[in-house]
Formats: structure tokens, sequence, C-alpha cells
């Protein structure tokens, strides 16, 4: 016999993959400052999505900067390569079939160019827009004050940069809306895009 393991000469289709799961990918790419609300909004996008029945991988600071990415920290390079890793992989799960949403601050629109080419059609970019003084009156974590103190350098809004998309596919304004309005906005948006 030529082939032992013939299925190893097949190519599963990501159109295949999106039928078996009755759904199609795409890459929820959410962009913010840190206390902008993505991750409490990526959480519940992605709670609800499994509620409805859909496959997602959610991807953020926390479980990529703790793993594939722990050799990253925040110098204008790191973050580069912190989002490049975060959009192959990404890519990969989009061709899987499966709905990806990720929550990085991907501060440039450099960085998101590049995010952008990576992932291709199936990018879905969302600003979670909120001043930066909410942010900071908000400072969840409390790095705000520190990086006020001096305490962490190259502190996205306060000693690097941010910039806001220009041009996003959905936008959700945390401070002008409650938790429940922007959920449900976010929700809406990506059904329209993973029902098949
Ligand atoms: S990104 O700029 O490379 O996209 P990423 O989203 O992975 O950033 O990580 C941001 C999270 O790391 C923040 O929510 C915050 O909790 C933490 N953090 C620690 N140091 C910094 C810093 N210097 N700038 C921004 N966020 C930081």
């Amino acid at each position: 016999m030529d082939h032992i393991y013939p299925i190893f000469d097949t190519l599963i289709s990501t159109n295949q993959k999106e039928t078996m799961l009755k759904q199609k990918s795409i890459v929820v790419w959410m962009v913010g400052l840190s206390g902008s609300g993505k991750s409490t909004l990526a959480r519940a996008l992605e709670n609800t999505l499994y509620e409805k029945g859909y496959l997602t991988q959610l991807l953020d600071g926390d479980n990529l900067r703790t793993g594939i990415n722990n050799n990253l920290g925040f110098s204008v390079e790191d973050r580069v390569e912190n989002i490049r890793r975060a959009a192959e992989v990404s890519k990969l799960f989009a061709q899987c079939g499966i709905v990806t949403i990720c929550s990085l601050i991907s501060p440039t629109k450099g960085i998101r160019d590049m995010t952008r080419e990576i992932i291709g059609g199936k990018y879905f970019e969302v600003f979670i827009n909120c001043p930066i003084e909410e942010c900071e009156k908000r400072d969840v974590k409390g790095l705000y004050a520190k990086a006020r103190r001096g305490e962490i350098k190259d502190f996205t809004g306060i000693s690097s940069p941010f910039e806001a998309p220009e041009n996003p596919d959905l936008e959700i304004r945390t401070d002008l809306k409650d938790i429940e309005h922007c959920h449900a906005s976010l929700v809406d948006a990506v059904l329209e895009k993973i029902e098949i």
C-alpha cells in the first residue's frame, strides 16, 4: 500500500470545517487602552456565543503573555512581535473555522495594518473606545497609578503612544453606554458575520 495514512494526503478546507461547525469563522480584533473594557467584553462575547452553540477561542494579554509570548515586554519591538504572533495564531484558529476573539491593546496603526495583512478578509476590527481620563479613573489593576509614579515604563497612553483606529469595523464607547448595551452591539455585529 502506497499510503498507510491516506488522511495525510487530504487538505481539509476552512470551508469544510466551517460547515462541520455550522459557523463562519472571523477574528474579532478588539483594540483599546488598558481599562477600556476589552477583556470584559471579550469574555462576555465568548460566553454568549458559547451559549448559542458557537465554538470560540479567546486570546488576550493574559494567556499569550504568560505563554507563547512570555519572552516579550512592552518596547515598540516587543509589542510588534507580541501582536505578530497573536495574529499568526489567530489566523490558524480562523482557518480551523473557529470564531477567534483577540483582546490586545494593539496601540499603533502600523501594528494593526500588519495584523490586517496577516489575517486577511476575516479580520474584524472592534475599537473599544474609552477616553484615557476615564480608563485612568477606573484603574482596575492599579497600573495607571504605578505608571504615573514612574514604576512602569512605556505604559500605553502615559509614556507610550496609543493611536486610535480611524476606520474600525465597529466602535464601542464604553464610557457612554452601559455594559449591557455595549455587549449587545458587539454580539449583534459578530453574529451577523458568523451565522451560516
Ligand atoms: S500590546 O500593546 O502588546 O497590545 P497587550 O494587550 O499584550 O499589549 O498587554 C496589555 C496588558 O498588559 C495591559 O492590559 C496591562 O494589564 C499590562 N501591562 C503591563 N505593562 C504594560 C505597559 N507598559 N503598557 C501597557 N500595558 C501593560
